[in-house]
């Protein structure tokens, strides 16, 4: 038996969360877990997160990690709750300490050190793990972020935000510690999984008229990823990269995402009224 993925779509912030279960059908990992959030309010609910440990639940899962591929700055994430819900230990990459680091000062975030261990485990380049009989290999993937990793297991990688689908492209390389450049090279390294290698995405923008989609094949980005399709030089990715990202606004949960990403999805301590509170840097990002 071969290992298997069952992918949950979240349509307010187009993020793809999924489920990586073992060879022996019972062991799992839970991949980028997302928590709904209104941003008008500063509500926060579980609704999404509730339908994957849904099934988890009904597939009578032992779920062993939740693992992040990197600090996402466009959703919130779920990986506490789920682990509330269902066990499992967050990790995520190393390179999060230096992601820490530099948001940690934006938000004067005194309470922590950035030192990576609010999350239960920090992965380096070439760790493993096994998942009820399936071998997991971790790589590091940065460029979008320092912080980005892919976890491949068997003929399946997931890369966050390393690539978009074909006709989208590539995600942006401007964030503090991104770099275009890596990110060329990261892309290189998933292609050199093979043709059939079937690369799980974090996000999908699908144009009008096509469903989203939670992966494709390396033949399919190698063949027609518009920014990273095969034959494209690196000093030319590089520049088309960075001319792209001048012209892009901040994601619009940007400010939520990393004060709470950046601390394994949990929010800065409470108050003396009993209520966290999430800043708003003031002409700072
Ligand atoms: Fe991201």
């Amino acid at each position: 038996m071969s290992s298997e993925v069952r992918s949950f779509h979240h349509e307010p912030t187009r993020t793809w969360s999924h489920v990586l279960v073992g060879a022996d059908g019972r062991h799992a990992v839970v991949i980028d877990p997302v928590l709904d959030y209104e941003a008008s309010s500063g509500r926060m609910s579980t609704t999404t997160a509730d339908t994957l440990i849904k099934w988890c639940r009904e597939r009578e899962l032992a779920i062993d990690w939740i693992l992040e591929t990197h600090a996402h700055a466009d959703h919130l994430s779920a990986a506490p709750y789920v682990k509330s819900q269902l066990g499992g230990r967050i990790g995520i990459g190393e390179g999060i300490r230096k992601v820490q680091g530099h948001f940690f000062k934006v938000f004067n975030a005194t309470d922590i050190v950035p030192d990576g261990s609010v999350f239960d485990h920090l992965f380096a380049d070439g760790d493993t793990f096994d998942v009820g009989g399936t071998c997991v290999t971790v790589m590091s993937t940065p460029g979008h972020t320092s912080d980005s990793v892919t976890y491949v297991a068997d003929d399946k990688a997931f890369i966050g935000d390393t690539l978009f689908s074909p006709d989208y492209g590539s995600a942006r390389c401007d964030f503090p510690g991104g770099d275009a450049g890596e990110l060329y090279r990261s892309v290189q390294r998933l292609y050199a999984l093979g043709d059939e290698t079937r690369l799980y995405l974090c996000h999908d923008y699908p144009p009008d008229g096509r469903e989203p989609q939670p992966s494709f094949t390396v033949a399919e980005q190698r063949g027609g990823n518009r920014h990273l399709h095969q034959g494209i030089a690196e000093a030319d990715f590089v520049s088309m990269r960075t001319q792209r990202d001048r012209g892009l606004a901040l994601p619009e949960l940007i400010i939520p995402s990393v004060q709470i990403n950046v601390r394994a999805g949990q929010l800065p301590p409470p108050e003396d009224n009993g209520i966290a509170y999430i800043k708003v840097p003031i002409n700072t990002l």
